[in-house]
């Protein structure tokens, strides 16, 4: 699933997986004299709109950073908003989203999460497994370190117990201990908000990713920006370390 080889036979302009950062819900709702929770609120209309638009323009795979491990140090009230922001968005939206053959993720430290979220999480996930439509991932308590970190403490585990030879180890195999383990790669990163980092999204998994930057604010995000997204990745030649000539080679 990881394998970055180039296969342009294969290629279309359209990537198969999409992640986001949503950036900038803080500085939304600060501009209008607002708290932020209610840049969260506003942020899930644009996560409503990006999964219908991901979904219409082909996309397969669409991965969000909802809450990084290092957001557990925002002020409790802030923390304990969005834990229910996300409760109450699952449970008003998960029958559309099940109604439009969309198979719902989870990823990240799942544990760390109070009982109500982890049951809503687990229904979700089970109500929509046997979706074809768009995989949409959600990144909740996610740290990109810690995932790498639980890789290796899996392989060592294993080369422990002699199923493993250390030798063996290559990136297939690290990649299938990682939490997108059944998920190409990311084609397109997008980050919204004006900041051009990866902020410890998925440091593996984004190896060969195209990155694109907007200073729009994530609950202004719309399908005009996403396709300003998709317009850059059609432009991209993606070469995976070979030449262009190479590239161009094995498309003709
Ligand atoms: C970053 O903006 C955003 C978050 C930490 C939360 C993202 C959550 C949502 C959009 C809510 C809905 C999500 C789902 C999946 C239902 P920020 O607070 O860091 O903004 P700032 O940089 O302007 O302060």
């Amino acid at each position: 699933m990881n394998d970055p080889s180039p296969n342009p036979k294969n290629d279309s302009s359209v990537p198969r997986h999409v992640a986001i950062i949503m950036d900038g819900n803080g500085r939304w709702a600060n501009s209008r004299k607002k708290p932020r929770h209610s840049g969260h609120r506003a942020g899930v209309k644009s996560v409503r709109l990006s999964v219908e638009f991901a979904a219409q323009s082909g996309i397969e795979y669409l991965t969000l950073f909802a809450f990084s491990s290092e957001n557990w140090s925002r002020p409790k009230e802030e923390v304990s908003s969005l834990m229910n922001l996300f409760v109450e968005a699952l449970r008003r939206e998960i029958d559309e989203l099940h109604r439009n053959n969309v198979r719902l993720k989870f990823v990240g430290a799942l544990d760390e999460l109070n009982p109500g979220l982890k049951e809503k999480i687990t229904q979700s996930e089970q109500k929509t497994a046997a979706n074809s439509g768009l995989t949409l991932t959600v990144a909740i308590a996610y740290g990109g370190r810690w995932d790498i970190i639980e890789a290796s403490k899996a392989l060592t585990r294993r080369v422990s117990d002699g199923s493993l030879q250390i030798d063996d180890i290559d990136d297939a195999e690290f990649a299938a201990e990682l939490q997108m383990s059944d998920i190409p790669d990311p084609d397109l990163l997008i980050r919204t908000g004006g900041e051009q980092r990866i902020s410890n999204f998925l440091l593996w998994n984004l190896a060969y990713a195209e990155l694109w930057f907007t200073d729009v604010l994530w609950p202004e995000f719309d399908e005009a920006v996403f396709d300003s997204a998709l317009s850059f990745y059609a432009g991209k030649q993606r070469r995976f370390g070979h030449t262009g000539d190479q590239v161009e080679a094995v498309r003709c």
